[in-house]
């Protein structure tokens, strides 16, 4: 599961104007629609929806024609996570390309007011939306890959939850401060703490964008296309591919621990500096 955004150098997503702020460059749409074309799902917030009205597709023509020609759709499946269910039917997410999947509450379900054609509207808990539940029945339906595109409250509650595979965060060169919108991710408990720090993958300039790509630490990514990584398993392959094993990160060798005092023992008196 892979979190894809693009963020001002202090961590927003987005500013307060009712117009969409454009943090990414041209070269860097490309980056992520050949991610895109990679995945067998997309998923945003309702409050991306509902902000940014987008189509969630795969833009280039080749990479559909590609998609395609392997037996796949043009895009990838198109999921949205909307406990309450408001959803606007005029959006192009629901007018433009096949069926989405809505995963919603119990509650959500009843005031949604998405038609049939245009929406599979699924309940996974009362209230909320439960995304172990989502995961699964996505698991269900084949999607293997899935890439969530935004916004931050989806974040947080897939980073809080260690749902997230892998980061790729595109940061442009400017703060938002007093001007900044939605945020990256919100304050949560993060397992993805100093104590249990991301790895590395890749780091590259596209234009005046940074790219980070973080990964879980000790799992080896199908997407370090960069450095690829042999399949411990499959020797013969020159990289990860979907299938491979997860090879966890050896073991580090402990530090032998400091002899302990033993009350009761003697100890021996500690030389005086002129002695040493
Ligand atoms: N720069 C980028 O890369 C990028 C990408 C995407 C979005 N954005 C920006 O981000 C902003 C939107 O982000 P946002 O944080 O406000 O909204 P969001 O994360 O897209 O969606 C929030 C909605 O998700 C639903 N939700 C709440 N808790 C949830 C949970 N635990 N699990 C699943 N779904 C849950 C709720 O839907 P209901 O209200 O239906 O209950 C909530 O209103 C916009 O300004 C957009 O432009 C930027």
């Amino acid at each position: 599961m892979i979190v894809s955004a693009a963020m001002s150098l202090d961590g927003y997503l987005d500013d307060t104007s009712s117009e969409r702020l454009v943090l990414s460059n041209a070269a860097d749409f490309d980056r992520v629609d050949a991610v895109r074309a990679d995945v067998d799902a997309i998923a945003v917030g309702a409050g991306t929806v509902r902000a940014d009205d987008p189509r969630l597709q795969v833009r280039s023509e080749t990479r559909r024609a590609h998609r395609v020609a392997a037996g796949r759709p043009a895009s990838p499946l198109r999921v949205v996570f909307s406990p309450s269910g408001e959803l606007d039917p005029g959006a192009r997410l629901f007018t433009g390309g096949d069926r989405v999947v809505v995963y919603t509450s119990e509650a959500g379900m009843r005031a949604c007011p998405l038609a049939p054609e245009a929406a599979e509207v699924i309940a996974t808990a009362d209230r909320d939306v439960d995304l172990e539940a989502a995961l699964a029945d996505l698991a269900r339906r084949g999607v293997r890959r899935l890439l969530v595109e935004g916004g931050g409250v989806v974040h947080t509650a897939f980073l809080s939850a260690d749902l997230v595979d892998e980061m790729h965060l595109a940061v442009a060169p400017f703060l938002l401060g007093a001007r900044g919108g939605a945020r990256f991710v919100h304050p949560a408990v993060f397992p993805q703490s100093p104590e249990r720090p991301l790895e590395l993958a890749e780091t590259r300039a596209i234009g005046d964008l940074a790219l980070m790509r973080y990964r879980r630490a000790g799992v080896l990514s199908v997407y370090d296309l960069a450095n690829p990584l042999r399949c411990p398993q499959h020797r013969h392959r020159r990289r990860m591919e979907p299938g491979c094993p997860r090879p966890r990160r050896p073991r580090t060798a402990r530090r032998p621990k400091a002899p302990r005092h033993r009350p009761g023992r003697r100890r021996e008196p500690t030389p005086s500096r002129s002695t040493r």
